[in-house]
């Protein structure tokens, strides 16, 4: 037994103790539990995600892990712990009175934790996340991945949502093929991941400036690694979550199939809207436009997307095309 492997035991253990304390102890019935209902999680949900409830005491969860036989360095190493350097004492825990988001691998080991307080607090962070471990590194996981992975198989389709709790009401409302950034920067990992599956993502951003921000980032990502990728932006201030619990499940499938966008007319619009009437400020755009487009491997996907854009920016195609060979010759 390796290291790497005692991680995965303890890991697996605190998910089992954070599930049973939701579950089963009563300040977890009483916060946890009505927590998620408020939101509308169903059972099902809860059990599928694995979620669970840490109790508000400073070592909860480390006191029953050491009486289990766990070392205190095993459980610190798992990102459990917090010990002071020079302290006499175990540490406290990390995840202290708030609900817990399990993080799975593709294979479904538990790798990691998320955790959200409960009411807004200023003085916290709405979440705490696991640190980096010997088996968690942020950048190459999605939330969900192990859960929706053979959905998006079936479908040849993935969502990509910002959030626990997108991916959390996109299955209640029975669609499946959904993972998370967790509000990180996207990265080429998390891409191949994806790319495993299918070749087809749509990224469903929060409808605020930072979300869409973040999609405009990760599209390139996405075309560089030679996927087809579209967009679909929400109200001001919903994210997938708020939007499907406002209008039902139906409502919001319609909803996606419809405002569904390529990454052109996402990105001229609002590259465009950036830009206003400034001609130079529009020029940039064409230029930005042909800086994503030479990123696409495939050289008849970039002779549809050239033309989409000469289409919608209303200039001459031959032109962007040779904007185009010069940005690839100067990258030689
Ligand atoms: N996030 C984080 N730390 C924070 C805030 C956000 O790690 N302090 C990550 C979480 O993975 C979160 C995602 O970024 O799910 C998106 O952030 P946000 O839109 O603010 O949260 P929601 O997922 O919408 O969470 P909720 O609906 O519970 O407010
Ligand atoms: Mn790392
Ligand atoms: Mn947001
Ligand atoms: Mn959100
Ligand atoms: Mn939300």
């Amino acid at each position: 037994q390796n290291a790497r492997d005692s991680l995965y035991i303890i890991l697996n253990y605190a998910k089992n103790y954070f599930q049973q304390q939701l579950q089963q102890h009563e300040e977890g019935q009483a916060i946890g539990l009505s927590y998620f209902k408020e939101r509308g999680f169903s059972k099902n949900i809860l059990d599928k995600f694995e979620l669970g409830y840490s109790l508000e005491q400073w070592d909860g969860f480390t006191k029953s892990a050491l009486a289990k036989g766990y070392s205190a360095d095993i459980i610190e190493k798992a990102g459990l712990l917090i010990h002071k350097e020079g302290s006499r004492t175990a540490g406290y825990d990390r995840f202290r009175g708030r609900v817990i988001f399990p993080i799975h691998s593709v294979a479904g080991k538990v790798i990691a934790f998320g955790a959200r307080i409960l009411k807004a607090d200023k003085s916290q962070p709405k979440y705490l996340n696991s640190p980096e471990t010997e088996v968690y590194h942020k950048g190459d996981v999605l939330y969900g991945v192990f859960q929706a992975k053979n959905t998006i198989r079936q479908q040849d389709a993935c969502y990509l949502v910002e959030g626990y709790t997108d991916v959390l009401s996109l299955h209640q409302a029975g669609i499946e093929n959904v993972v998370a950034s967790s509000g990180t920067a996207l990265t080429v990992e998390q891409i191949k991941l994806i790319a495993r599956f299918t070749s087809n993502i749509t990224i469903l951003y929060d409808g605020d400036i930072a979300g869409v921000k973040a999609a405009l980032r990760g599209l390139d990502l996405v075309l560089e690694e030679g996927l087809n990728v579209n967009v679909v932006l929400f109200p001001d201030g919903d994210d997938p979550d708020s939007y499907v619990r406002k209008v039902g499940a139906e409502a919001f499938k319609t909803y996606i199939q419809n405002a569904s966008q390529d990454f052109i007319a996402f990105k001229t619009k609002t590259l465009l809207q950036e830009a206003g009437t400034d001609p130079f400020k529009r020029a940039e755009v064409i230029s930005e436009m042909v800086q994503s487009i030479v990123k696409i491997p495939d050289a008849i996907k970039r002779q549809v997307f050239f033309q989409r854009t000469a289409e919608m920016m209303q200039v001459d195609e031959q032109m962007l095309i040779s904007e185009g060979n010069k940005v690839i010759r100067k990258q030689q």
